[in-house]
């Protein structure tokens, strides 16, 4: 039975085969095996176009053009609706059919797919990215553009949803760091270029990825009416394991510590001995369990 559906129609997508194997190229994120490079000539309706001025003072125009949605629609009463971001290099589909396997009948899985973008840690290559990666360290800067088009693309999403539906928002990697971004910018209301950020999320999931703009992150809750509450309240479940060669463990660790010490009080993190970068069903079961707890869900009895 298809539970799977493409959302956007009437996209011309052009595919061509990637020159180079992904592994050539990647030090940050090898979570794509498939290596298809998928370029979107879409319309302008579901892109999102920002303004920043370039080198020599013209104003370069990004355009973000994200890629096909894929939804796993509530095998039972739906309850709550959770946007799901793949890793460096994926597609929403990938995803979709992990989601649709797990015991979790009251939740509708949103899968959207990253625009493609040149990535810096590829030399500039092309790939569905949430937003551009350099080098992946703690003092390397974030591209607040592009995760404020992701975490808007992912509030959109979420925005149509009926109002007794709890929200949420998880990833896997760079989608785990979209998600904690998003997490951030509804505590603080806001992204981070200053717009409103327009829902109220109930649980956010993280797996093997890292917090964004994490250093300036206390200021900023201690500027904003309220964000403590917010902040307080909010569960957030974050794993990581141990032998992740791509996105460091400490990473995780130290993302979970860094939401902790600014006034999340309800983080979970939870550590896989011998895990790399990718997930196991033990991981997973906890991930359900702890969204049946934490969403209220009535389970699979319902
Ligand atoms: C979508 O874009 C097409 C042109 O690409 C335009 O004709 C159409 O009106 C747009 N639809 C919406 C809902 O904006
Ligand atoms: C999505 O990514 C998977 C690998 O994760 C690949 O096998 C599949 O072909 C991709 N699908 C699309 C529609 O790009
Ligand atoms: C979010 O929650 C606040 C406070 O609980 C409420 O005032 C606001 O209307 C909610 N917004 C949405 C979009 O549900």
């Amino acid at each position: 039975m298809m539970r799977t559906s493409n959302l956007e129609e009437g996209e011309r997508v052009e595919e061509r085969q990637r020159p180079q194997k992904i592994e050539d190229l990647c030090s940050v994120d090898c979570c794509s095996r498939s290596l298809v490079c998928a370029i979107l000539f879409g319309g302008p309706n579901m892109s999102f176009t920002s303004s920043s001025v370039g080198s020599g003072g013209r104003t370069v125009r990004r355009v973000f053009e994200f890629g096909r949605t894929y939804v796993v629609r509530p095998k039972g009463k739906h309850q709550a609706t959770v946007v799901w971001l793949h890793g460096l290099g994926d597609n929403g589909s990938s995803w979709s059919q992990l989601l649709e396997t797990l015991p979790l009948p009251n939740i509708k899985w949103i899968c959207p797919t990253a625009p493609t973008q040149p990535i810096k840690v590829f030399g500039g290559f092309p790939s569905t990215a949430w937003f551009d990666v350099g080098e992946l360290s703690e003092d390397a800067p974030d591209d607040i553009e592009g995760l404020d088009a992701s975490a808007a693309h992912v509030a959109n999403l979420l925005s149509t949803e009926p109002d007794d539906i709890k929200l949420g928002v998880g990833g896997f990697s760079m989608g785990a760091a979209t998600a904690l971004y998003s997490a951030t910018c509804f505590t603080l209301r806001k992204y981070g270029n200053g717009n409103p950020y327009p829902c109220n999320l109930s649980a956010v999931v993280g797996l093997s990825g890292w917090l964004p703009c994490s250093k300036t992150l206390s200021k900023k809750l201690e500027e904003v009416d309220d964000a403590r509450r917010r902040a307080a309240s909010l569960p957030l479940l974050l794993c990581h394991g141990k032998g992740d060669d791509v996105v460091p463990y400490k990473f995780g660790e130290k993302s979970s510590q860094a939401l902790s010490s600014t006034g999340y009080q309800n983080v979970a993190f939870k550590a896989y001995n011998g895990l790399g970068h990718y997930t196991v069903p033990e991981e997973m079961d906890e991930v359900c369990a702890w969204l049946l707890s934490k969403l209220g869900l009535e389970g699979i009895s319902s």
